[in-house]
């Protein structure tokens, strides 16, 4: 076989074999076939698409290059969830607890924030003591003595989509829909769950911006899961404003632990029950996802949700204190309130300007491997839909200094609209893709 071939033959819009693409993933990641080839063949991706099974043979091809993590000996099944990334996401930290404690272990592998989306393994890193990196058997420990497990993404499982993933990142070839179903993919086959729920952004502070191509992005990835014998499940969630209240790490696992204890906000807890409920009717530990949306809330209300949380942060190395007293959460030592200048009802809070001054802030990065700041971000007062009064609170800032609030203060302003008319609230889950 030659590289080019293959490229022209995708440029000509041809579909590739299996062996075709499995022999150019093993000849980039073993460095016999040169960037240049893989960006072109990339490009010509991108611009002819790849067909379902072109796509389910790149996702083998990417896991074949690394570690499979082998979970059989936990039990019948261990459930995972995978967001495709947003702006005060802390879903994982609601979800995980309360599947597990609902009799359905969870294993999880997580990324860190880059760009204006946060990341699961920055949010636990808050937590004092709190061990994010395991090693594939303590990994598997966790899962049988606790249940659940959230761990850094290690670098064996699918090299491949490491290495391609910074390539797309420089040649313009990340916008891709089977290219990021594939990529998404690999790494959750190669983390060895039996099903996963996938909660597939949309709006503003999404990677998705529309419908259309959320739900094709999801359809792509069910497709996937079904020609590798994952089971997998789609949710479409609004990612136009934040969920829920908070967006900064330490604020996220407070607003988690608040979650827990019931007082969390709407949004997040629709997000939240719906993802689980579904894991729970996969793993069949209940009849149908309307049994296990009862489930969720009974699991909240017992607290035993939040007892599991505990554990799951003992076992981590983390120490549970702040369950009991979120004053020993990183705090920030500076708190600076915006109100409004107006009245009217709450038409927008542009999560993509709220992710990006989070990242001016510090509590997010823009270079892979940079340092951020735990205590710091904001919490909103105010979500869409709600009267707001002249002098209302919009948002509290949490900073380092003054001076780094007054750089976000005017951006952040920016970000909430108001209108004289009444606001159309939608759901947080647009859509269930099975
Ligand atoms: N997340 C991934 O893991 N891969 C992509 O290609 C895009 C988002």
């Amino acid at each position: 076989m030659r590289a080019v071939d293959l490229i022209a033959a995708k440029r000509e819009g041809r579909e590739l074999t299996a062996e075709e693409i499995s022999w150019l993933v093993s000849g980039f990641t073993s460095g016999d076939i040169p960037d240049y080839q893989v960006s072109a063949w990339l490009m010509a991706v991108v611009l002819r698409g790849m067909t379902a099974t072109e796509t389910a043979g790149l996702t083998r091809a990417m896991v074949a290059s690394g570690c499979h993590l082998d979970l059989s000996s936990v039990g019948p099944f261990v459930g995972d969830k995978h967001s495709t990334g947003g702006v005060g996401d802390k879903t994982t930290l609601v979800v995980g607890p309360l599947v597990a404690a609902a009799g359905v272990p969870v294993g999880k592998m997580s990324g860190r924030g880059l760009g204006f989306t946060g990341g699961t393994i920055d949010k636990l890193e808050s937590i004092n003591g709190f061990r994010t990196q395991l090693s594939p058997e303590d990994f598997i420990q966790a899962i049988k003595r606790v249940g659940l497990v959230v761990a850094s993404q290690t670098p064996d499982l699918a090299p491949a989509d490491g290495r391609l993933y910074a390539l797309r990142d420089v040649t313009a070839t990340v916008e891709s829909i089977p290219l990021i179903a594939s990529s998404i993919m690999s790494k959750k086959v190669a983390a060895g769950a039996n099903g996963v729920v996938l909660d597939v952004k949309v709006g503003h502070g999404a990677f998705m911006k529309t419908m259309d191509d959320a739900r094709r992005l999801a359809e792509a990835m069910r497709d996937i899961g079904q020609s590798v014998g994952l089971q997998v499940r789609a949710i479409l969630s609004g990612m136009d404003e934040p969920l829920g209240w908070a967006v900064g790490n330490a604020l996220e696992v407070e607003e988690a632990v608040l979650t827990l204890k019931g007082d969390g906000p709407p949004d997040l807890v629709e997000v939240a029950f719906t993802l689980g409920a579904n894991l729970l009717d996969m793993a069949g530990n209940v009849p149908s996802v309307e049994e296990g949306m009862v489930v969720m809330r009974e699991t909240l209300e017992s607290g035993k949700g939040l007892e599991k949380f505990r554990q799951f942060v003992e076992n981590q190395g983390g120490d549970p204190a702040f369950i009991d007293d979120l004053s020993l959460l990183p705090h920030a030592p500076v708190q600076r309130t915006l109100t409004s200048g107006k009245a009217g009802y709450l038409a927008a809070v542009d999560a993509e300007v709220i992710g990006r001054a989070s990242v001016e802030i510090g509590a997010g990065r823009v270079v892979k491997g940079a340092a951020i700041d735990h205590a710091v971000g904001f919490v909103l007062r105010k979500k869409v839909g709600d009267r707001v009064e002249v002098g209302d609170l919009l948002v509290t800032l949490h900073a380092s200094t003054q001076e780094g609030a007054d750089n976000v203060a005017s951006s952040l302003e920016g970000a909430f609209q108001l209108s004289e008319a009444p606001v159309e609230l939608s759901a947080a889950v647009l859509e269930v893709v099975v």
